[in-house]
């Protein structure tokens, strides 16, 4: 998976990238984060990549010149992936769809996405309608730029890409993949400060630890997130568990 940033603040991915499991991956071939400073593309003196706000107000805006050169010298106009479909050209922004598993899931299938990352109080129109594909927001708050979401883009996609996570699993029992928030885990010591590891994980009877597995997922959704509850597919038995927890 090939990723394709612009960003006024170049600076801020490294540090992130270049720890743990995403450096690994890198490393391993198996994702690779280009970034790219838009201010490079701005041409006059001061390389301006914003201006006032046409009709006035507070703030500024981030001008489409750069932004479009950025992207069509990166990509090229019109950019096609080997399977003929074109490159997301995804601005991160608020007003985007609100970013989700399944959009994670969705935008893994891809070779290369490109991400913009807003700054200021927003960005010209002209690239909303004329460059991008795609707007995601990471949820109902405004940060200051794109950049924090960009990055969470990026670690919610690369897991989910086939080599990425040691364990072949890892991502498959995630809360949200299954659409149910995730059992409770343990590890050693069986007892710490007299709190005790439940005796069934200690069983080694896998029939009955995935059945209090499933049951703890269910319990859990039920008390967080009973949104969820409406969305997942559930089978009679959980239907039955959750009945007698007080699910109608
Ligand atoms: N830029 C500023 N706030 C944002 C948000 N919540 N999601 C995506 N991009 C943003």
């Amino acid at each position: 998976m090939r990723f394709e940033i612009f960003t006024l603040l170049p600076d801020v991915f490294s540090p992130y990238l270049e720890v743990s499991i995403l450096k690994r991956a890198s490393e391993r071939g198996l994702i690779q984060v280009n970034v790219h400073n838009i201010r490079d593309y701005a041409h006059d003196k001061h390389r301006v990549t914003d201006d006032t706000p046409y009709g006035g107000g507070g703030g500024m805006v981030m001008k489409p010149e750069p932004v479009f050169e950025a992207v069509e010298s990166e990509l090229g106009r019109a950019p096609l992936q080997t399977t003929g479909q074109p490159v997301p050209i995804i601005l991160l922004t608020p007003q985007g769809r609100v970013f989700t598993q399944r959009i994670a899931e969705e935008l893994s299938q891809h070779e290369r996405i490109a991400l913009i990352c807003g700054r200021y109080e927003g960005v010209d129109e002209r690239i909303r309608e004329h460059l991008i594909t795609d707007e995601i927001s990471i949820g109902d708050y405004v940060l200051t730029g794109g950049e924090l979401p960009a990055l969470i883009l990026i670690d919610a996609i690369s897991r989910l890409i086939s080599g990425v996570l040691g364990d072949p699993t890892g991502a498959q029992d995630d809360s949200h993949s299954m659409g149910l928030l995730e059992y409770p885990h343990y590890t050693k010591p069986a007892e710490f400060r007299g709190w005790k590891v439940p005796e069934v994980l200690q069983s080694g009877n896998h029939a009955k630890i995935d059945r209090w597995r499933r049951e703890q997922s269910l319990l859990r959704t039920f008390n967080k997130r009973p949104d969820m509850l409406e969305k997942t597919n559930l089978h009679q038995n959980d239907l039955k568990f959750l009945k007698n927890i007080g699910y109608e």
